[in-house]
């Protein structure tokens, strides 16, 4: 049976296009985090606590928002609301950037899939540091855990991402309860190649000097589109350098199980990643002890368990909360 945003929200969110209607639904959750009495509205979505603590934070429930629903951190007090365990804000770059030509993200919904090549649209780590210090400042900050999620600035070479990666670290760490390096998305030319080995063992390095007193949990966002060698020499780096946490995983490149008349250049999201993403989980939860967040493909419970099942600790959702609104988050919650 379809749920009250599948019947009533969803219609008018998808006669815009998906851009628009991802701004719009933004800019409401937004605007609600200034007032309690919407706030108030939103938690009637929420689901049954359900505590866990990974990798030394505590959540009140294992499901997250998955990072670039609110790139530039806007509504964290209402996703909250909502009853997301925890939020993860970005993909935040160093340099403030448009991200590509629009029309950028494509629906799918007999595949309850999107397709989108956005390219880091974000008002750049300055200005994300600067709201979220207002933010804090004004005494409302959310009370579940915040990820910050960072990737580099497109105008940036690749032989210089660690220095972009690292003025976003340095700006935003003080906000962040876990800072996660995005190294998979495949709409950043060359992103991708920062999984490799060695130039991931040279990122985390720096990351590790530059820890401090009180450092982070860091966590690694990667590619389904990896073959078993190339994971198994991820996790050999990720543990070297005592990484916290990996997400399993970002968009696919992989379109062949969706007809190509719809198809679109992009990373693929949705239930057509399913399959390949709780592939990945099972593959590290067997071969490594860090802890593993999933993200793809979960739009009902039986997916979210599938994730569990496969050794996840937390998962986060995107694609499924476009087609399935607040009550996939209650669903979840209820039949884990
Ligand atoms: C429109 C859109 C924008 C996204 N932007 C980001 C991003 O900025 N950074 C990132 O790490 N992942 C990004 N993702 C990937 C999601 O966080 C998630 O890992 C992926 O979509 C798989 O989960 P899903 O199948 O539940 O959507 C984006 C996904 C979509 C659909």
């Amino acid at each position: 049976m379809k749920n009250g945003y599948e019947r009533f929200v969803r219609p008018l969110l998808f006669s815009l296009d998906a851009e628009t209607a991802h701004q719009l639904a933004v800019r409401l959750l937004c605007g609600a985090s200034h007032f309690n009495v919407a706030l108030r509205a939103l938690k009637s979505f929420q689901p049954p606590s359900n505590p866990k603590t990974v990798f030394g934070i505590n959540f009140s429930n294992p499901i997250g928002l998955a990072a670039g629903l609110d790139k530039n951190g806007v509504a964290l007090r209402a996703w909250a609301a909502l009853g997301f365990g925890f939020v993860e804000i970005g993909t935040v770059t160093a340099k403030a950037q448009l991200g590509n030509p629009k029309p950028r993200i494509f629906r799918l919904p007999a595949q309850q899939a999107l397709i989108n090549r956005l390219g880091f649209n974000n008002d750049g780590a300055d200005a994300i540091a600067d709201r979220l210090r207002i933010l804090r400042n004004s005494k409302r900050w959310p009370t579940v855990p915040v990820g910050i999620n960072i990737g580099k600035s497109r105008a940036t070479p690749l032989e210089q991402a660690t220095d972009d990666y690292l003025y976003s670290f340095r700006l935003l760490r003080e906000f962040a309860d876990y800072i996660t390096l995005n190294v998979s998305s495949p709409n950043t030319p060359g992103l991708r190649e920062l999984q490799e080995p060695q130039k991931l063992s040279e990122l985390l390095q720096m990351f590790g000097k530059e820890a401090g007193a009180a450092p982070k949990p860091v966590v690694v966002k990667i590619s389904p589109d990896i073959s078993a060698a190339e994971l198994e020499g991820i996790l050999a780096v990720c543990e070297e350098h005592q990484v916290a946490g990996i997400i399993a995983t970002n968009t696919t490149l992989d379109h062949s199980s969706i007809p190509s008349q719809l198809d679109q250049e992009g990373g693929l999201s949705g239930s057509p990643l399913q399959e390949k993403s709780t592939a990945s989980v099972r593959e590290i939860a067997a071969r490594s002890t860090i802890p593993v967040i999933a993200s793809g493909g979960i739009c009902d419970a039986a997916s979210a368990r599938e994730k569990f099942q496969a050794g996840a600790q937390l998962i986060q959702l995107y694609t499924g909360f476009v087609y399935r609104g607040p009550g996939l988050l209650r669903e979840i919650g209820e039949k884990l």
